[in-house]
């Protein structure tokens, strides 16, 4: 039996070991289960649109995952938009594939990665999370899937995408090689730049105070095929935690990957920072460890706490942000960056 007072006595000093390890969170707590105010954020531009549709759920009391599954399908449709869904600029031979991920605040997830010829990823990925035991299906597994689960399969590759891989080619900016420093962007093809934008992170607090999250992109444009970037990698692209709360990032996914990105910002959410200084040191954490490539890239996170306070921080000035609540609808807001 254990004794009480050397329990309490070995409670004392975990406390005080904890206190003095760093900051430490006190407000970590179930989900709050009183009615709170929705919230949906999301990355870029196009996140205005896409926030919209999500709204139009959160707005009748739905669930923050359907409002994020339905908003993000929004740039995943949109001809235009060539870094997101079935417009997306395909890889260097020519092949369009897409990465996608999605989560709740309980920890269930599903992702799929180097998917073909499916318009809608995000839905795979929901689909991977709840009729499958696995998180991540890749490849020709994941379009063998999405075909079983009844998906359509389509040519994703538009005239405009096509016509825009033939005039890459020409000019070939961009070799993808083992070797980064032969990369040439040129000015205008900054990766996760303004031209070069890329992924729709959407993070959504519901009535309910449950948090969900999404990501969905067409990745890195001209990239080798088989790349995978962070989106549909959970803890680096998407990281939920009801607990907390949510992050997401865009950008050059290799980045993120390498420094755990969305997980980093839901952990230091954890250790008490607000969800802006969260955004700000993982993102300072990327060029501390990289800073002669930090400075030609761009990285961007966006979190959410479960109280819906939100944060944005990125490498390169441009990232912006869309927010939509009870109070503001259509709102862009721009992120704070480092250079
Ligand atoms: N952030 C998207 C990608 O790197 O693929």
């Amino acid at each position: 039996m254990v004794d009480r007072r050397a329990f309490l006595k070995t409670s004392l000093l975990g406390a005080s070991a904890l206190a003095l390890a760093g900051r430490v969170s006190a407000d970590v707590a179930a989900p709050a289960s009183k009615a709170v105010a929705a919230k949906v954020i999301s990355t870029w531009d196009f996140g205005v649109a896409a926030n919209r549709a999500a709204w139009a759920v959160l707005d009748k009391g739905g669930h923050a995952l359907d409002a994020v599954e339905t908003g993000v399908q929004v740039p995943e449709a949109d001809l235009k938009n060539h870094s997101v869904g079935r417009a997306g600029y395909p890889d260097r031979d020519g092949r369009v594939t897409l990465d996608a991920s999605i989560m709740d605040a309980d920890g269930n997830c599903g992702a799929v990665a180097a998917l073909e010829h499916i318009a809608h990823p995000i839905l795979v990925a929901r689909r991977v999370m709840e009729r499958t035991p696995h998180v991540l299906l890749v490849g020709d597994g994941a379009l063998q899937f999405a075909l079983e689960q009844g998906f359509k399969k389509e040519e994703l590759l538009t005239p405009e995408s096509e016509k825009a891989w033939h005039e890459w080619l020409k000019t070939a900016h961009y070799q993808p090689s083992a070797n980064s420093e032969v990369r040439d962007y040129g000015k205008t093809g900054l990766p996760g730049g303004h031209d070069n934008h890329d992924t729709i992170g959407m993070l959504a607090l519901d009535a309910q105070g449950r948090l969900a999250g999404a990501c969905t992109t067409s990745g890195m444009a001209w990239k080798l095929h088989g790349r995978v970037g962070d989106s549909p990698i959970i803890g680096a692209g998407l990281y939920v935690d009801g607990e907390i709360g949510a992050a997401t990032s865009t950008g050059v996914g290799e980045e993120v990957i390498r420094n755990a990105g969305s997980f980093l910002v839901v952990e230091l959410m954890r250790q008490g920072r607000t969800p802006q200084e969260a955004c700000h040191e993982a993102v300072m954490r990327i060029v501390k460890r990289r800073p002669d490539a930090a400075k030609d890239l761009q990285v961007g996170f966006l979190a959410m706490n479960r109280h819906g306070d939100v944060g944005a921080w990125a490498i390169q000035p441009g990232f912006s942000y869309a927010v939509c609540d009870a109070q503001r609808q259509d709102t862009l807001l721009p992120a704070k960056s480092v250079y």
